[in-house]
C-alpha cells in the first residue's frame, strides 16, 4: 500500500502545493509509490489554484501543479495520512491542536526537520515577498524532500 503524505501550510496556495509537487516528483524519480495531498490551516483560498508565482516557479523546474486546488485541513486528515509535513511552527501548533491523540500528533513533523543543515527550521512564507522567496521554498523543500524520501525506503 502506498504511503500517504499530507503537506500543510497556511493558505495552501504557495508552500504546501509546491511541497506536494516536489515530493511526488522526487518519489517518482526513486520509484517509490506514494499518495500525496496538501492543505492549509486556513480556508480563505479554498477552491483556488496555486499562486501564479508558485505555478511559474514549478513550471520552470518541470513540475506541473496546475491541477491542484486549495482546501482547508480537516480532523479526519490526521487519521487518514501517515505523515503530515508542516512548513512552519505556526502550522505545527495549529495542526497539533486538531490532533485527537498521541498517535496522530506523532505523525506531524516540520518539513525542514529532515534536512538538519538547512539555515532555518521553517519554510518562509513567500506570499508577500518577491520571486526569490519562491526560489528558496523550492530549493529548501527539494533538499528536505530528498532526505525525507530516504527515510521511507
Ligand atoms: P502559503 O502562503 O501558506 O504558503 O500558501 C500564504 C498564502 C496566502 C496567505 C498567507 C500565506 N494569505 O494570508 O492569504
Amino acid at each position: 500500500m502506498a504511503i500517504k503524505i499530507l503537506t500543510v501550510c497556511l493558505g495552501n496556495i504557495c508552500r504546501s502545493p509546491m511541497a506536494e509537487g516536489i515530493i511526488l516528483h522526487e518519489a517518482q524519480k526513486q520509484d517509490l509509490p506514494i499518495e500525496i495531498d496538501s492543505c492549509g490551516t486556513g480556508g480563505w483560498h479554498t477552491g483556488e489554484k496555486p499562486d501564479h508565482r508558485a505555478l511559474k516557479h514549478m513550471d520552470k523546474k518541470g513540475i506541473d501543479i496546475h491541477h491542484l486546488r486549495a482546501r482547508q485541513i480537516r480532523k479526519k486528515d490526521l487519521q487518514y495520512f501517515d505523515h503530515i509535513l508542516v512548513m512552519d511552527q505556526s502550522n505545527y501548533s495549529d495542526v497539533l491542536a486538531l490532533c485527537q491523540d498521541q498517535k496522530e500528533a506523532q505523525k506531524v513533523t516540520l518539513m525542514l526537520s529532515y534536512w538538519p543543515e538547512c539555515p532555518s527550521k521553517e519554510v518562509p512564507d513567500p506570499y508577500y515577498g518577491g520571486d526569490e522567496g519562491f526560489e528558496t521554498v523550492y530549493n529548501w523543500v527539494q533538499k528536505a524532500a530528498q532526505e525525507f524520501i530516504k527515510t521511507l525506503k
